[in-house]
């Protein structure tokens, strides 16, 4: 048997049409996808609510590893419903209620060149009851540190895509930030300006505003970040979407990441290494502690994904119906 501690309750993964026990090893350490990060993928979750398991943005989500697919030109064995149909089935199969849901399609065995001319793309499907990452900081917050090493760019790759590869700047930057003492990382852009974090969005409250970047400024364009930005809107708050400084994150009232595997978390302390010429420079954000408007923002998106708020119910699909 496989050790779970990490993949509470998974029973059983779901790979290119059937379900397999989660201790079964199916592929071959010769995948092209193992060697060369030749995948994409999607982060997931469903929610208990009263009507059963709920998942959070489903279509949305397919949508975009169909994107970044494509963007990886890879030519699809499953389309659009049946991605839905297996993703239902692999939460179901697993008797989960909440969970995280993985889906990753990704050039398998067949040959190692780069170019993966005769490696097929296969799909494979998990979940498990994964709890908030970061989640024990939820309340009070988390600290960041800025790292000298610049975002992955635009103009380099598509950056609206989740291609497996470009994570590993993500997994060095989290290590990195750790090792610094801190809780999490956050990348600059090229041109010098915040873009966000290893797997998080950013955004800043300044004056009652809440602001976030563009796409241009080298982001993934996230599923939590566009639903926070209309939540933060139904409840009263103006909203902007704008390039962010270094500086107008120093001088934040208050900060947050936004993720699917995060949800909402307060940022409440910077440790900027941008320049390691300066040395470590340390910033709270605003009092330095969770602000208002971050905590209203989270309890507003906790209910949001459980569906206790009917107007955002389009955004859930019953995994049941
Ligand atoms: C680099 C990066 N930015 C932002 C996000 C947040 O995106 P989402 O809200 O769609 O989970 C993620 C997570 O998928 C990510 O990997």
């Amino acid at each position: 048997m496989l050790d779970i501690t990490h993949f509470p309750k998974a029973t059983k993964y779901w790979y290119m049409g059937k379900f397999h026990d989660w201790s079964e090893l199916t592929l071959h350490p010769m995948a092209h996808g193992l060697h060369y990060g030749t995948t994409v993928f999607e982060g997931i979750r469903a929610y208990p609510t009263a009507k059963g398991s709920a998942v959070f943005r489903l279509p949305e989500h397919v949508d975009r590893l169909i994107y970044s697919a494509a963007v990886a030109k890879m030519k699809l064995p499953y389309g659009k419903d049946e991605i839905i149909a297996a993703i239902k089935r692999t939460i179901q199969a697993n008797k989960l209620e909440a969970c995280y849901i993985r889906p990753l399609y990704f050039y398998s065995y067949g040959n190692l060149g780069l170019v993966p001319k005769a490696s097929p793309v296969e799909l494979v499907i998990a979940a498990w009851e994964w709890s908030a990452y970061l989640g024990e900081k939820a309340d009070l917050g988390v600290s960041v540190y800025i790292m000298p090493w610049r975002r992955v760019h635009h103009s380099q790759l598509d950056m609206k895509a989740k291609l497996g590869g470009i994570y590993m700047q993500s997994t060095i930057s989290g290590l990195e930030a750790r090792a610094q003492g801190c809780d999490e990382a956050v990348f600059l852009n090229l041109e010098g300006r915040v873009a966000e974090g290893p797997g998080e969005n950013l955004f800043i409250v300044k004056d009652g505003v809440v602001k976030t970047n563009e796409l241009s400024e080298s982001v993934l364009e996230g599923i939590t970040r566009t639903s926070v930005l209309e939540i933060a809107k139904d409840l009263g708050f103006k909203t902007a979407v704008g390039p962010l400084t270094k500086e107008e994150f120093f001088s934040a009232d208050e900060s947050f990441f936004t993720g699917t595997a995060v949800e909402v978390v307060p940022i409440v302390k910077i440790t900027d290494g941008s320049d390691p010429q300066a040395g470590r420079r340390n910033y709270p954000v605003g009092t330095g502690k969770t602000g208002d408007i971050v905590r209203k923002i989270r309890s507003a998106y906790i209910d949001v994904v459980r569906g206790k708020i009917g107007k955002f119910e389009k955004w859930l699909t019953f995994v049941n119906e």
